[in-house]
């Protein structure tokens, strides 16, 4: 009967990543190149850090911001690694994972009719969650420049109604990073506006040319940011649901009203395992960095081979080739790929409108099915 579900739900659609994966998952010889997780064990340590609080029977609640030991812990490492302080006490959340701190924090700030400005191609969950608060997306266009925003433009799309900005480099869907000179601009339009800066930085440790620069480390956006992290992606965690809200006491203060009253704490076994991973497990992501790094280099050449127009990725895990000059839409082309060549790829446009002409290739992937994928995909295009 969905005309007594909410109209707003209503409208959401399945993401394309899903329909793809599970299409590929039933076709012969599937290659799946929509993974958006690490094709890598959680380190040992952090899996027996688990097992062994669930054998002490610490399987209770914890307190709603999450065990103290653990925000400290959070504390410290960004403190430790970026030089940016928030205080364990008050200012960071522990949630179910970065997905329930980005709708958390939505939820807190957002009334009906407010504009959240949405740098575009885009994860497509924070156009799905601004919906759902009955907010708006206003996009800003970076597919000319780079897939990193255009200060100028974003000071145009500014109005009374803007409530906040959502950044996320390293980017999912492109694999971009941006420059310190690119952040310095972006947050000088920030400051002087009245609006909120939601910071997913998920990928921050997935960074390969030099170390990843959060936007928490300027001091003037101090009181209008959110940082939105956690252990999903630098330590192969995305089945423990851990992540990590740091932002201002005085909003931080309701956010965990909406946190506690979603999910009351997240799940205190993953807790202990998170303490391990940011104390014990700190080399975790640079080795997977240097796989990352050979994978991409490969798919990075192999799409140039194609003739395809591609960006260098810079981080996180995926590439985000052009695919216009093959006058498919991106919807066409994966089906197509998937149909004939049994391989599976993201169209562009699950990552808004924005992200039309082109696909999302992951590489969290063994080389040999990003071999197989690449030579499937090269008769693909070849043939077109
Ligand atoms: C940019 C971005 N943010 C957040 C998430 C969700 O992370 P989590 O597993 O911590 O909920 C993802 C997952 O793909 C992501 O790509």
């Amino acid at each position: 009967m969905p005309k007594y579900i909410n109209n707003r739900v209503k409208d959401l659609e399945t993401p394309g990543i899903r329909v793809f994966s599970n299409r590929v998952g039933q076709l012969e010889n599937g290659v799946n190149l929509t993974i958006g997780e690490p094709d890598f064990s959680t380190p040992e340590a952090v899996k027996n850090a688990g097992i062994h609080a669930i054998k002490r029977d610490l399987t209770s609640y914890s307190h709603n911001a999450g065990l103290f030991e653990l925000r400290d812990t959070v504390s410290k490492f960004f403190r430790e690694r970026y030089g940016f302080y928030y205080n364990p006490e008050s200012e960071i959340v522990i949630t179910s994972g970065a997905s329930e701190g980005i709708d958390a924090v939505l939820r807190t700030i957002l009334n009906y009719g407010d504009e959240v400005i949405l740098p575009a191609p885009i994860f497509s969950a924070y156009e799905s969650l601004i919906h759902l608060s009955g907010a708006k997306v206003v996009y800003l266009d970076t597919t000319d420049t780079g897939f990193i925003p255009d200060p100028a433009r974003l000071e145009a799309l500014i109005t009374n109604r803007t409530k906040a900005i959502i950044l996320n480099y390293p980017s999912n869907p492109t694999g971009v990073t941006i420059s310190k000179g690119s952040m310095d601009q972006i947050v000088n339009v920030i400051e002087k506006n009245d609006i909120y800066v939601l910071s997913d930085e998920i990928y921050s440790e997935n960074s390969f040319d030099k170390s990843h620069q959060p936007f928490a480390a300027y001091s003037e956006l101090r009181d209008k940011l959110f940082l939105l992290h956690g252990l999903s992606k630098s330590h192969s965690m995305t089945g423990w649901r851990i992540g990590f809200v740091l932002g201002p006491e005085e909003i931080m203060n309701h956010v965990i009203k909406v946190h506690l009253y979603n999910s009351i704490c997240a799940s205190l076994p993953s807790q202990y395992a998170a303490i391990e991973a940011l104390t014990g497990s700190q080399d975790t992501p640079a080795e997977m960095n240097s796989a990352y790094m050979k994978r991409r280099d490969f798919v990075y050449k192999k799409l140039g081979e194609m003739g395809l127009d591609v960006i260098q990725p810079k981080g996180a895990f995926y590439i985000f080739p052009s695919i216009k000059d093959t006058g498919l839409t991106s919807l066409e082309l994966a089906t197509r790929l998937l149909e004939d060549k049994h391989v599976a790829v993201v169209p562009g446009s699950g990552f808004t409108s924005y992200g039309e002409g082109h696909i999302r290739i992951s590489y969290a992937n063994s080389m040999e099915n990003l071999e197989e994928g690449m030579k499937r995909m090269e008769k693909f295009i070849n043939n077109l």
